[in-house]
């Protein structure tokens, strides 16, 4: 389905009515196993994926599916518990449509988290990584088809979609809190099978540290509509290949489930600080 401006500026009427007016100023993506960070918004106001109109529900495991607007250090957010993926059968753009709608209602920033796989082999499993960049190369994009101008131009200029002041400001919450940040270039893979050991080494060759399935049609309709992105990953697993062992969604989750912690202070001390 190719959505117009008014599909989404339904979407944007139903959730100011339901949330009493509410303007978030920053839309939080929450990826596998990382969505426990939503539950700390105070005074939210949940609502299921499954009620929004347009939106798509997610099927992913570890994924809530549900919208909640809430605060967050004080600072209003509207936070996707769960977020839909290109695997799960959508296009490109139906995993980018809530990004607009929260532009609709007035985010001016995203921060978007995932789980990802390490290819960097000086780094582990468990660590953190500030996406400088992004690969992906053989997909389409979610801006694909008749440009809604009303988002934003029709070839958007994307050389810093990162935003430099946001990777700075992760950079100083990460040394205030005393974590270890990476900072590399995330690869878009379509999935939901991981990748094989010779994609992973294609993607080191063209300087991919990290591989995944999310955050990049997400991050692309963010920045044409004008929004500053901050992209965070744990990387819960070193990528197919690089240990002799087979990949599985538990020690994805797991990881995740270990990593909760460090990454929602992380996250929290980002939002204090914009
Ligand atoms: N590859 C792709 N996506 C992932 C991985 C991986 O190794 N780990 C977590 N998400």
């Amino acid at each position: 389905m190719h959505f117009i401006f008014a599909h989404y500026q339904r979407s944007a009427e139903m959730l100011r009515q339901r949330a009493g007016g509410f303007v978030p100023e920053i839309l939080m993506i929450l990826g596998s196993g990382l969505g426990a960070l939503a539950d700390e918004l105070e005074r939210p106001v949940c609502v299921p994926y499954a009620e929004i109109p347009y939106f798509r529900p997610s099927t992913a495991p570890g994924h809530a599916g549900r919208l909640v607007l809430g605060y967050l250090e004080g600072r209003p957010v509207a936070v996707m518990q769960g977020r839909m993926h290109y695997y799960e059968g959508y296009s490109l753009e139906e995993i980018a449509y809530p990004v607009r709608v929260a532009r609709l209602l007035g985010a001016r920033t995203m921060i978007v988290t995932n789980a990802a796989g390490c290819v960097n082999r000086d780094w582990a499993a468990g660590d953190l990584m500030l996406l400088t960049d992004h690969i992906k190369l053989f997909l389409d994009s979610p801006l694909r088809g008749e440009n809604l101008a009303e988002f934003g131009p029709r070839f958007p200029d994307v050389s810093t979609l990162y935003t430099p002041a946001l990777r700075a400001l992760a950079r100083a919450a990460a040394a205030e809190l005393g974590l270890t940040l990476r900072e590399g270039v995330y690869c878009f893979f379509p999935g939901p099978q991981y990748e094989t050991p010779a994609e992973v080494r294609a993607a080191r060759i063209l300087g991919a540290d990290a591989v995944g399935m999310s955050t990049v049609p997400e991050a692309l309709a963010a920045r044409h509509c004008g929004m500053e992105v901050l992209g965070l990953s744990l990387l819960t697993n070193m990528a197919a290949g690089i240990l002799d062992q087979p990949l599985s969604e538990q020690e994805v989750l797991e990881a995740a489930g270990a990593a909760r912690d460090r990454f929602a202070r992380l996250v929290r001390r980002c939002v204090a600080g914009l």
